[in-house]
């Protein structure tokens, strides 16, 4: 099983450049499915996460081909209308198949994706929006099926503002008869994005990044090039990085706009952050003031920050608040903090951390994504030795992660 080994106490200096968005990617990979024509999307992300939804594609009758730092993907003939489990089971993102799936081809087959570590993860709002753009949907036995000959455009209200949700109706409904209004609609830089694209693609939406996008039915989309957003959740990873093992970092490549609550909050722990032209510069001596957090929909703090945000605060010097409201269960890298020395208790939906002053490095795992990525930000400033396992976590929206931080002067390694 691969590890990150880490030494701790290294201070970070240089640049990092940030990869694509990886959230942003995905459904763009899995929009490509719309056209006939060839798609050309520009430096892809070497990462689990994409291979996943390519070979869920290409199962379907895509084909994908690199091309320099991207990829050309080419769908004349839609072969297959299911997505079978074992790229549901790998990645719950490959439910965005179905949107443009079913239309595309009138009928989608997908394999349920289940609840996963950070909660129960529920896809109801996907399938009220398919249901009011005229869809049948039938649920099986681990299986959900969705048919429409034609889709109608609809008004559909999101009882939560579900990036995946809108995502995935922006795609259907980019595709159906009419005008669709979807009401309460995920705001997130990735749904903008993603629309930015379908446009290219010739489709009709206005409104992505605001809580009502309408969507005018348009009857083809068509290839076309592409260039996706930074990830800003990878940037805000290194910034988290760098304030706790102090230094002086630029991070390369981030729209600083997408990532504002993050900056507020290293600003009110005492961080320099420096925001320039398409990069943050960050720089300080890891001590940290306590602050709280509170994770909400964008343009609120993102939940993919918290457990990095949690891997600083248990450093501050002082008592910090961190209230996740977005996953009911994403705390679970509460306990392998722990294991390193950091002060926590967790009441429901809230965490209050009580700052100490060193981390010891332990042998932790990586319970998720983020989990891991906090787990390495605590491996940074800890004492000793910090062993991460599951890293394949890390893997699936990570790119060269361990390169990077060694690239920035953190003595951490990677063993298969
Ligand atoms: C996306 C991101 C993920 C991020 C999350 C929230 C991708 C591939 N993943 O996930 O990294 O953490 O946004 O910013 O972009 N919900 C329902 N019913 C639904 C759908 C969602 O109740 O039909 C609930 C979920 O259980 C969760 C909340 O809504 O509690 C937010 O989920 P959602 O915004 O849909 O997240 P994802 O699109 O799955």
């Amino acid at each position: 099983m691969s590890k990150i080994i880490i030494k701790g106490g290294q201070s970070l200096s240089g640049i990092v450049k940030v990869s694509p968005a990886k959230n942003a990617v995905l459904p763009i990979i899995a929009a490509s499915l719309l056209s006939k024509t060839p798609c050309l999307i520009e430096e892809v992300p070497d990462l689990a996460d994409v291979r996943t939804i390519c070979s869920a594609i290409e199962f379907l009758g895509a084909r994908v081909e690199k091309e320099g730092a991207g990829l050309k993907i080419s769908t004349p003939l839609v072969e297959s209308n299911e997505a079978p489990y074992e790229f549901v089971r790998k990645m719950r993102a490959s439910f965005l198949i179905m949107g443009p799936l079913l239309a595309r081809t009138g009928r989608a087959r997908i394999s349920t994706p289940g609840g996963c570590a950070i909660g129960t993860r529920p896809i109801d709002l996907h399938l009220k929006g398919f249901c009011l753009l005229g869809a049948d949907i039938k649920q099986g036995q681990g299986f959900i099926e969705a048919r429409a000959d034609q889709l109608v455009g609809s008004r559909i209200y999101l009882d939560y503002p579900s990036v995946g949700a809108t995502e995935n109706i922006m795609m259907a409904a980019s595709m159906a008869r009419g005008a669709t209004i979807i009401e309460n609609a995920a705001e997130e830089p990735e749904v903008v994005d993603l629309s930015n694209y379908l446009n290219t693609m010739g489709a009709r939406i206005k409104g992505a990044g605001t809580k009502i996008i309408r969507v005018e039915g348009v009857e083809e989309l068509t290839g076309s090039e592409y260039s996706v957003i930074p990830d800003r959740i990878e940037a805000g990873t290194f910034l988290a990085a760098v304030a706790v093992a102090g230094g002086d970092v630029v991070v390369d490549n981030v729209i600083s706009g997408h990532i504002n609550p993050v900056l507020a909050k290293l600003q009110e722990s005492g961080v320099d952050v420096e925001d320039g032209e398409g990069y943050v510069r960050i720089s300080g001596d890891g001590g940290l003031l306590p602050t709280d957090i509170k994770t909400m929909p964008y343009p609120g703090f993102p939940t993919d920050m918290q457990p990095q945000l949690m891997a600083m605060m248990v450093l501050a010097g002082g008592t910090s608040v961190i209230t996740e409201t977005v996953f009911e269960n994403r705390f679970m890298h509460v306990n392998e903090l722990k294991r390193m020395g950091a002060r926590i208790k967790v009441s429901g939906r809230t965490v209050i951390v009580q700052g100490v002053e060193k981390l010891t490095g332990a042998k932790v795992k990586a319970t998720d994504l983020r989990a891991g990525a906090a787990l390495t930000i605590a491996g940074l400033a800890a004492e000793g030795t910090t062993e991460i396992s599951n890293i394949y976590h890390i893997d699936r929206g990570y790119e060269k992660f361990v390169e990077k931080l060694k690239g920035l002067g953190a003595d951490i390694i990677r063993e298969e």
